[in-house]
């Protein structure tokens, strides 16, 4: 399986502290902890003596110490004490299974099999004009692409976001250009007619979004400040979407918003963003089936969906197969 070799975020980073703590990924359990340099590992959640989890364990001088016999293992994932045996050197074979991980964009990222894939692309982070903030994690019950479609979806906003992103009054999708890219596709003169499209809207506005699709179960989209409005002049937002493949059915979702507003609590910017998607989560959780139909007769389309329909073609001649069907 070809997901296997993607890189995917797993936790929070400020998530992973002195406790071993517990993940999913890909039908994986794993557990993520901070070694003696602060460096976070990922491991198969998993013993190699007897199988226990190692997440019920502890870490301990740089080592993580399973919960049952008390073996310790590196960093590197060797095992180097089994208490039982203190004058026992446990030869290179006794090993956890480790994985490849980094941490980017305040985010924890796995790759559970080794490969050359790129991280996910999120232009904005290096933009220091513009501040990060974090919202999420939020567990929801449908596979990782319908996330990502609802995402890309803009035809929604007049029903699910009324009098926010979008109004029943003006419910007309404009002809937006989509291509492709070697990680997914660009979406780009996306126009919506909103009401309140973020904190400080005082007033509807016409708002062109471009969309890009990163990875597989990644997508970013950024809101192109409207030409000679001087109240709005460079203000711009970039948020991603990162989606945790966590089961074919079900997913972890984190949002990175990149936002000109340096005012505003955490809180407040996360309390809209909460909001949004929390009108989004019991529609996508309705939605049969949970795994996104790649043959495009499953469904209906039409030209407002475009960049759906375009995200399902990526999908499908990358040999995507995890909460697909
Ligand atoms: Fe882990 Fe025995 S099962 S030390
Ligand atoms: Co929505």
């Amino acid at each position: 399986m070809i997901e296997t070799t993607l890189w995917h975020p797993v936790a929070l980073s400020h998530a992973v502290e002195q406790a071993p703590l517990a993940v999913q990924l890909l039908q994986h359990a794993l557990v993520l902890w901070r070694d003696g340099e602060g460096r976070v590992q990922a491991f198969t959640d998993r013993c190699p003596h007897r199988g226990a989890r190692l997440s019920l364990g502890r870490v301990h001088g740089g080592r993580i110490e399973c919960p049952y016999h008390g073996w310790q293992f590196e960093p590197g994932g060797r095992c180097v004490h089994v208490p039982a045996l203190p004058q026992f050197t446990p030869p290179a074979t006794h090993c956890a299974t480790r994985h490849g991980v980094v941490e980017a964009y305040g985010l924890v990222w796995v790759q559970i099999d080794a490969g050359n894939a790129a991280l996910p692309a999120f232009e904005a982070e290096g933009d220091e004009r513009l501040r990060k903030v974090h919202c999420g994690p939020y567990d929801v019950a449908t596979s990782a692409p319908r996330i990502i479609e609802n995402f890309l979806d803009m035809a929604h906003f007049g029903f699910v976001h009324d009098g926010w992103l979008g109004t029943r009054a003006a419910t007309a999708i404009d002809d937006y250009r989509v291509e492709p890219t070697p990680t997914g596709l660009r979406a780009t003169g996306c126009k919506a007619w909103q009401p309140q499209s973020n904190l400080h809207s005082t007033a509807p506005a016409q708002v062109e979004y471009t969309y890009e699709v990163t990875g597989p179960y990644t997508a970013v989209l950024t809101k192109v400040p409207e030409a000679g409005t001087t109240a709005l002049a460079g203000w711009r937002e970039s948020i991603a979407l990162f989606v945790c493949p966590v089961t074919p059915e079900s997913s972890r979702v984190w949002f990175r918003l990149a936002v000109a507003d340096f005012e505003s609590p955490d809180e407040k910017l996360q309390a809209f963003q909460h909001t949004i998607f929390t009108q989004d989560q019991p529609v996508l959780e309705s939605q049969v089936p949970r795994r996104l139909p790649l043959d495009l007769r499953a469904e209906l389309h039409t030209a407002a969906d475009k960049a759906s329909s375009a995200y399902r073609r990526f999908l499908r001649t990358g040999g995507i197969t995890f909460g697909v069907c």
